[in-house]
């Protein structure tokens, strides 16, 4: 089976379309594609049959794309209280809910636990916690099996100089302290890290995460992460999505076949779902030129897609309308002052114009969830587009959205 796992947005969003809203909604604006989203919930079905695929809402956690979710069947991983409880709201029940909260304190247990959630738990110290709290609760394990990987070292999740995860020898106590507070440990967990291409490494994570459930009785849940890479780069080929749902449910299917008590996988991709079916459109408001450099700058930036300032990450652009000029070496920036306020560095095109608009790709993860009011600026509206209705699913903030201080 060939899954097709990457998608541009010009099958849904053309010059003419982002100028009918931009001139609705204003810019800056996130825009996201219903059609891609749920291309991408089926995709990972399709590929992973049985399991229990809970997004990973951190990526983007827009109420409207979180009900198309749910509508897809899938559940949520979730980091925070709020996120459990916005889970909540949009309807999605207790079970298909899991929490892998890092470094939570008791009053985000307390909460996680009184919606119902999962838990998975990655200290010996919030063990004891969770213990004294929720006697007899079942719990789920996060593992750090010193396997990471992913795109940024800020994103690699396991290792050595990981804060995630409980070592292969401190899970003698973990158990030893559920077994003294009778929390039944029904789950492992790992997440390694995010954007990982390498299936090897991520079925080599999988083993050893098996290999340890293999001798914990009572285990029903192998929840092995997230973390399935998208292509940024025009030279990033996508992964093939069958090969690595073939690989993992076998694996499953070979673990499952020595136990009495079959146990679930649990997936939690986050990127994968979401990547691709977001863009960021913002219009050029200053065309500048240096000694060296063309700087073309729009009405966004770091504040709202840090991803490039924070992992140098890349990502595709185009401006509208096509312009026909000799193509030079562009550096799209912000209003952010920071000289780390850029968005794309040196890319051969044509030099916009004052006016015209910048569609960047790959932008619906960790784009607008990652957004801030830095330099007192107002987070974008967020429109979704579906066939070929466009509605706002969350307006643009307002100076009072942003001040909310008691002394203006
Ligand atoms: C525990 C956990 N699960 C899932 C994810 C989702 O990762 P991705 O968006 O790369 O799939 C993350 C991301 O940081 C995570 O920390």
């Amino acid at each position: 089976m060939t899954v097709v796992t990457n998608e541009t947005w010009e099958s849904w969003l053309g010059p003419r379309r982002s100028a009918r809203l931009a001139e609705r909604y204003g810019t800056p604006f996130y825009g996201y594609s219903a059609r891609v989203l749920r291309n991408r919930c089926r995709a990972l079905r399709r590929a992973f049959p049985g399991a229990l695929i809970q997004y990973a809402m951190k990526a983007n956690s827009n109420p409207a794309l979180l009900r198309m979710i749910r509508g897809q069947k899938l559940g949520v991983d979730t980091v925070s209280a709020w996120e459990v409880q916005l889970a909540r709201e949009c309807g999605f029940r207790p079970r298909a809910i899991v929490y892998s909260g890092s470094n939570p304190s008791v009053e985000e247990l307390r909460a996680v636990h009184r919606a119902g959630a999962m838990v998975n738990l990655d200290a010996l110290s919030a063990l004891h916690r969770y213990g004294k709290l929720f006697r007899g609760a079942p719990v789920s394990l996060r593992l750090n099996l010193e396997i990471g990987g992913g795109h940024h070292p800020h994103v690699v999740t396991a290792g050595p100089d990981s804060k995630f995860g409980l070592s292969p020898e401190e899970l003698p106590e973990a158990r030893a302290i559920a077994a003294r507070y009778g929390l039944k440990v029904i789950g492992l967990h790992q997440h390694i890290g995010s954007g990982v291409f390498e299936l090897a490494l991520w079925l080599e994570a999988m083993d050893a995460l098996l290999e340890i459930a293999a001798a914990i009785p009572g285990i029903e849940r192998i929840d092995a992460g997230g973390g399935f890479g998208v292509p940024y780069r025009p030279e990033e080929q996508a992964i093939e999505l069958g090969d690595w749902g073939r690989a993992v449910t076998a694996r499953m299917a070979a673990f499952n076949a020595q136990r009495t008590k079959k146990a679930r996988l649990v997936l939690e991709p986050g990127r994968f779902v979401v990547c691709e079916a977001g863009v960021l459109v913002a219009r050029v408001t200053t065309v500048k030129r240096t000694r060296d450099r063309v700087f073309v700058g729009v009405d966004s930036g770091m504040h709202h897609l840090i991803r490039p300032a924070l992992y140098q990450s890349w990502h595709p652009i185009d401006f509208y309308p096509h312009r026909t000029g000799t193509p030079e070496r562009v550096f799209v920036v912000g209003p952010i002052c920071e000289s780390g306020d850029v968005i794309a560095e040196e890319r051969m095109m044509p030099v916009p114009e004052e006016g015209d608009l910048l569609v960047v790709g790959n932008a619906g993860a960790y784009g607008y969830a990652m957004a801030s009011h830095y330099n007192l600026r107002a987070r974008p509206a967020e429109v979704l587009v579906d066939g070929d209705r466009a509605r706002e699913v969350r307006k643009r903030e307002t100076y009072r959205d942003v001040v909310r201080a008691r002394d203006v």
